[in-house]
């Protein structure tokens, strides 16, 4: 019998005006003395300050020194900080960085072993500390997934924990809180929050609930992150993006991404390439590799990107589809190929070979992918 397990967190509130429900929801969780976890960019331009005139004269600690593509130490380091200050519970502000950092703390906080024994899938034992995640970006939906993934830079691998004791209580999602989010930055987080609705979309766990907030999230997307890009302080526009990243997160948290993200990891991991970038730069690739496992899926994402399919057939619609993906990338300036990046064209190989062994991304890919055919679309992308 096949199941299929839809979680998310376990509030979401969304609106211009969501961030200011910050004091009930900490009053309803009994949190006393949360630690806030972010980064000092965000502390600079204000942007953390929405979330603090909440608190008025409520206890709190800050812990700001989140990083992009955020190593496993700063776990540690927030940790440290959250024991050390007596917290109760945690308000992650920030992107995918910083909320995958609390939702550590929160595995980690109550750990009694090495945080390297939780690495995996479902190794956290128990609940940790409430968690709050208000997201600056639209893309990650980490507010409304059980993963956090860490980069190991000796290692120049990324590292994740997955576990439903993740989950955070609360996702508050406010435009508000995205209005300072740079451009380069909106447009990678919303393109990855593309990938996200898409891989869903055709994912081999993919649920007529996961469908249907898939293709939500992809129409809202197509229409709004052009408009977010030209215009960063379009707060319509800026509000959809948001809501179509949180619906995004809730597809793919449940239905899974693939052969995209799979092979987006080593160039993050080698190369340090932002996450959205990387997904970026082997979206059509993928997706050209893929289309003829499901292709009538492709059918649906083309008109969901607002394509006309009426006098098309299948194929064609599918190839639409794939092309217009690359021109939503294009249109909000994320450079193409690989070697622009200068990733060396001698480390195809070893990266495929461990993309290939990602089994917990490829294993909801529609089409089987070998190392060769990996080797293949990167060379593609290159
Ligand atoms: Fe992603």
């Amino acid at each position: 019998m096949n199941i299929s397990a839809f979680k998310i967190a376990n509030k979401l509130i969304t609106g211009p005006g969501a961030v200011e429900q910050l004091c009930a929801e900490l009053t309803r969780l009994e949190v006393k003395n949360p630690l806030i976890v972010t980064d000092v960019i965000l502390v600079n331009s204000g942007t953390v300050g929405l979330a603090l005139a909440q608190l008025g004269d409520r206890r709190y600690g800050i812990f700001d020194q989140v990083e992009p593509e955020p190593e496993v130490a700063i776990v540690e380091a927030c940790t440290r900080a959250y024991r050390e200050g007596g917290h109760d519970g945690l308000i992650a502000v920030g992107g995918g960085s910083a909320i995958d950092i609390a939702k550590g703390v929160a595995a980690y906080a109550g750990h009694a072993g090495p945080l390297s024994e939780l690495f995996g899938v479902d190794l956290v034992k128990r609940k940790g500390p409430v968690l709050i995640a208000i997201p600056t970006t639209a893309g990650t939906g980490s507010e409304v997934t059980n993963v956090a993934i860490f980069s190991d830079k000796q290692a120049q691998l990324k590292k994740g924990i997955v576990s439903d004791y993740l989950l955070p209580d609360v996702a508050l999602v406010s435009p508000a809180m995205t209005l300072t989010c740079p451009r380069g930055v909106t447009a990678a987080s919303g393109v990855d929050a593309l990938v996200h609705a898409v891989e869903s979309y055709i994912s081999v766990n993919a649920s007529p609930i996961t469908d249907a907030i898939a293709l939500g999230a992809i129409k809202l997307i197509t229409k709004a992150l052009p408009k977010a890009y030209a215009n960063p302080t379009n707060l319509r526009a800026r509000e959809d993006m948001a809501t179509a990243s949180l619906m995004a997160g809730m597809a793919f948290g449940n239905a899974g991404v693939g052969a995209v993200h799979a092979l987006a990891y080593p160039l993050g991991g080698r190369f340090n390439i932002a996450h959205g970038v990387s997904n970026a730069l082997l979206l059509p690739y993928v997706m050209e590799w893929n289309k003829t496992a499901c292709v009538e899926r492709f059918r649906d994402i083309a008109e969901a990107m607002g394509v006309r399919v009426a006098n098309l057939n299948d194929n064609e619609a599918a190839d639409q589809a794939v092309k217009a993906m690359a021109d939503l990338c294009a249109a909000v300036d994320i450079p193409s190929g690989l070697r622009t990046f200068n990733v060396p064209e001698d480390a195809i190989p070893a990266m495929a070979q461990e993309a290939s062994k990602i089994d917990r991304l490829m294993r909801n890919n529609p089409r089987k992918l070998s190392a060769a055919d990996i080797e293949k679309i990167y060379r593609a992308a290159y």
